[in-house]
């Protein structure tokens, strides 16, 4: 990293703080001695202007519209990549060769089955519990299952904390998916891929064998990889708080599942579809592109925006062509997906969008597609949660082997009350 500095003069005091580079992308000001050194905070509520970390993961670079991984770019990922070669790449650094791949591929595989008693956690959840509160639970409740790898300063058992999520999300959002519709539970099979497994669990019954287009389960592992991660998101940051306390990483996955939750972030695939058929009809988007312009209105186009995309969300390109690859190998069409097109083209030609940089994000369109390979709507960000597990594991143990990585514990500007006597009761 190059070094200069930053000088800050706050009042009679002025401080230089070292300003560091990274290999591409905006530099940053090290202001980790700056409130030792003048006595003040610096103030970011949302992180709009504050690097949390360093990371060699990902980089996004939002006036662009890039998106790497490692180095890749997602578009070449989706192309010739494969979901499970992706999260080795995350992992370890680099692509892997044929060899090491089939032995992650073997890894994985035979971390997929759950304990057995962990199915009885499903039995407490209402019938309509919504999926995502089930993965919060169930996933929390793992940390009960591994004391066998949790000691998270020991780096082999870190990894096979890190197999052991990646290998189980796709057994228990299938059991998920499986319970809310009252059907048996399907097990994993050793002799079929990460995605074709996973959707065999979720779409299989053991009335017959399951089949499925392997063009479907290419689009799937395809939006898999497009999720896998995407740098210091809302929900990547909360797993690395929860980490740098040493929790349980069990947990603090289940922590960023909760977090991913939120309409504002992941909740935006089921949000975004639900809207497109609020609208119903192209004739119905004037009105609502004019209640997402209206201040008064809480109204806002789901799946639009983004805290860093200023410019056309990669992940997004990538998502509309996979829409048409489905489509036609399932040989079905969604007028949903005729009112998105026209909704984008109308907004990308408003002033409003144009001038606040609004432009479609990974959730736009993936509700169209997950919607036509059968998936309920409630069952979209916990496909979303399933590949940013890779992600968040990732960042997990970039964090933990990070010698420089603390607890994390921001601080704050006050504006209560200053210190004042108790009153008691009979007096006020
Ligand atoms: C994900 O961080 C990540 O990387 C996340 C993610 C990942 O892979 O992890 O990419 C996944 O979460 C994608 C985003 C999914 N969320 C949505 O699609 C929900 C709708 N979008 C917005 O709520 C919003 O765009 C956010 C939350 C995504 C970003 O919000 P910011 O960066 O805090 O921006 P903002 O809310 O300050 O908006 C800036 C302006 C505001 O207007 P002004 O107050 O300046 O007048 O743009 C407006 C907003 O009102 N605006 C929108 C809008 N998004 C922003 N207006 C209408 N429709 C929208 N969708």
């Amino acid at each position: 990293m190059t070094e200069t500095t930053a000088k800050i003069t706050l009042g009679d005091k002025s401080v230089e703080s070292p300003i560091l580079s990274g290999t591409v992308g905006p530099d940053v000001v090290d202001i980790r001695k700056f409130y030792g050194q003048t006595g003040a905070f610096t103030y970011d509520p949302g992180f709009t202007s504050t690097a949390s970390c360093e990371s060699k993961l990902t980089y996004i670079d939002g006036d662009e519209g890039v998106l790497l991984h490692r180095g890749y770019p997602i578009g070449e990922l989706a192309e010739h990549s494969s979901f499970m070669e992706v999260a080795y790449l995350l992992l370890n650094g680099e692509l892997p060769s044929a060899d090491e791949l089939t032995r992650f591929d073997n890894t994985i595989t035979r971390h997929t089955m759950v304990h057995e008693q962990l199915a009885t956690f499903y039995r407490g959840f209402r019938r309509d519990a919504h999926p995502m509160a089930i993965l919060c639970g169930v996933v929390g409740a793992l940390s009960a299952f591994y004391h066998d790898s949790t000691d998270i300063n020991d780096p082999h058992q870190r990894m096979i904390a890190s197999h052991r999520l990646i290998a189980k999300m796709p057994t228990i959002a299938a059991m998920a998916y499986k319970y809310s519709v009252g059907q048996p539970f399907v097990y994993p099979r050793n002799d079929l891929g990460y995605t074709h497994n996973f959707l065999r669990m979720t779409f299989g019954v053991p009335a017959e064998e399951y089949q499925v287009d392997p063009a479907v389960v290419r689009a799937l592992d395809r939006i898999f990889i497009l999720h896998a991660d995407h740098e210091q998101n809302a929900s990547t940051s909360t797993v690395r708080l929860a980490g740098s306390s040493g929790a349980n990483p069990f947990a603090c996955i289940a922590a960023g599942i909760a977090c991913l939750w939120g309409p504002a972030h992941g909740g935006a695939n089921e949000a975004a579809l639900n809207m497109l058929r609020e609208i119903g009809r192209p004739e119905r988007i004037p009105e609502y592109i004019a209640r997402a312009k209206d201040k008064d209105d809480p109204f806002r186009l789901m799946g639009f925006g983004h805290r860093v995309y200023k410019n056309y969300d990669p992940r997004a390109t990538v998502m509309q062509k996979t829409v048409r690859e489905v489509f036609a190998a399932l040989q079905v069409n969604d007028p949903m997906f005729d009112v998105a097109l026209q909704l984008e083209e109308m907004a990308l030609n408003d002033d409003y969008f144009i001038e606040k940089k609004l432009f479609p994000n990974v959730d736009f369109y993936s509700g169209v597609i997950l919607s036509a390979i059968g998936f309920p709507t409630t069952m979209f960000t916990v496909l979303f949660a399933l590949a940013r597990t890779v992600g968040w594991v990732a960042q997990w143990n970039e964090m933990i082997s990070d010698p420089a990585q603390k607890i994390g514990r921001p601080r704050q500007l006050y504006t209560g009350p200053v210190q004042r006597s108790y009153v008691p009761v009979e007096k006020r």
